[in-house]
């Protein structure tokens, strides 16, 4: 039995429909599990959990955002239970020690507490969601324009499918057992190119107005988000732009019928950092024995849903421009 909290979530809605089809038992919380759309075969749960939570659960995809400040208890609740494996939707803030970033610090803190527990581990250190570009849905629909900080900063947004790809493979396999892969998304991408990108899956023009990150930061917040989460995603561009992202263009992750297999590099990888390449990521998924507390070292884990960096990238823009046109049609 595996459990997925923040289930009916971007992330958690994916893991669970994946585990459903491999035949697994999936437990979900929600805090509303009655109105909670998740699949049938579902055993959905309350988010405020109890020990017949835990009752039977090998293994849990912990989401910070379902747990909230709840997460020492719940760690706590887990380990008691006899639940042997956490696997940390995590984010890649936590390799800028930049005091701005909230984000970075929250996800430090919860990796420090998982690795405390003494049970096994994973830690997938996310970049920015494809999903993101939600926030602008709004001004889309009504003005037909886009306005945000960092316009020109090139990051490698992340289908939340292939996050929850990388998480349901370390959950039921061991392969990525106490490593904490940074997952980008497989091609760079600027704001101003996504705008674009999504004004050409709807079908309109959309233009891009770059602000100030002072303006920035209020429009995120009128769109909803908390100043901090705010905060955080400028430090985050900020960062991009002084240690550039190298997107994972394919990677050594595919998901084919539900299945998630190790790709050698042999076949999805360039020729020329094919077999470098996979050394280096044997050797960066090595992450510090439990007890130390410090970041893992960086490295980057490379998915791909095609054989082919080329069809990797377009499967992405697909499906960032997906998410557009579902959002904002
Ligand atoms: N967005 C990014 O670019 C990015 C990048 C890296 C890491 N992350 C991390 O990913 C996580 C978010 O993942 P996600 O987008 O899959 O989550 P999400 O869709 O925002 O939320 C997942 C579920 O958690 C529950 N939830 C939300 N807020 C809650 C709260 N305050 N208290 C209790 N339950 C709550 C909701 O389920 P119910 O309503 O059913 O209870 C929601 O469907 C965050 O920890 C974020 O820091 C995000």
């Amino acid at each position: 039995m595996y459990l997925v909290t923040g289930a009916t979530g971007n992330v958690g809605a994916h893991i669970v429909t994946s585990l459903l089809t491999m035949g697994t038992a999936v437990r979900a919380t929600s805090r509303n599990p009655a109105t909670a759309a998740l699949p049938a075969g579902t055993d959905i749960v309350p988010a405020t959990t109890g020990a017949e939570t835990f009752a039977g659960v090998r293994a849990i995809f912990l989401n910070p955002a379902a747990v909230h400040d709840r997460a020492e208890e719940f760690l706590h609740q887990a380990a008691s239970a006899g639940v042997r494996r956490i696997v940390v939707l995590s984010s890649s803030s936590v390799l800028d020690d930049h005091p701005a970033n909230y984000t970075g610090i929250l996800h430090r803190d919860l990796e420090q507490h998982v690795a405390a527990t003494g049970l096994e581990w994973t830690f997938l250190r996310a970049g920015m969601f494809a999903a993101n570009t939600r926030q602008w849905a709004t001004a889309i629909r009504s003005e037909g324009v886009v306005r945000a900080a960092h316009g020109h900063v090139p990051i490698a947004p992340l289908h939340e499918r292939d996050l929850a790809a990388a998480a349901v493979r370390a959950l039921t396999s061991d392969d990525l057992l106490a490593t904490a892969p940074v997952l980008t998304g497989p091609e760079l991408r600027t704001p101003a190119e996504q705008a674009h990108l999504i004004g050409r899956a709807i079908g309109s023009d959309i233009r891009f107005e770059e602000v100030d990150p002072a303006t920035g930061r209020e429009l995120m917040i009128a769109q909803g988000l908390p100043p901090r989460i705010a905060e955080s995603l400028l430090r985050y561009y900020e960062h991009a732009l002084a240690e550039p992202i190298h997107p994972t263009p394919s990677l050594p992750i595919t998901t084919t019928r539900h299945r998630v297999v190790i790709d050698t590099g042999s076949t999805t990888t360039p020729p020329t950092s094919g077999p470098r390449r996979f050394r280096h990521f044997h050797r960066g998924l090595r992450a510090p024995p439990l007890g130390d507390v410090g970041p893992p070292p960086h490295h980057r884990v490379r998915l791909s849903r095609a054989a082919g960096s080329n069809a990797a990238a377009a499967a992405t823009t697909t499906m960032t421009a997906a998410i557009a046109t579902k959002a904002w049609l």
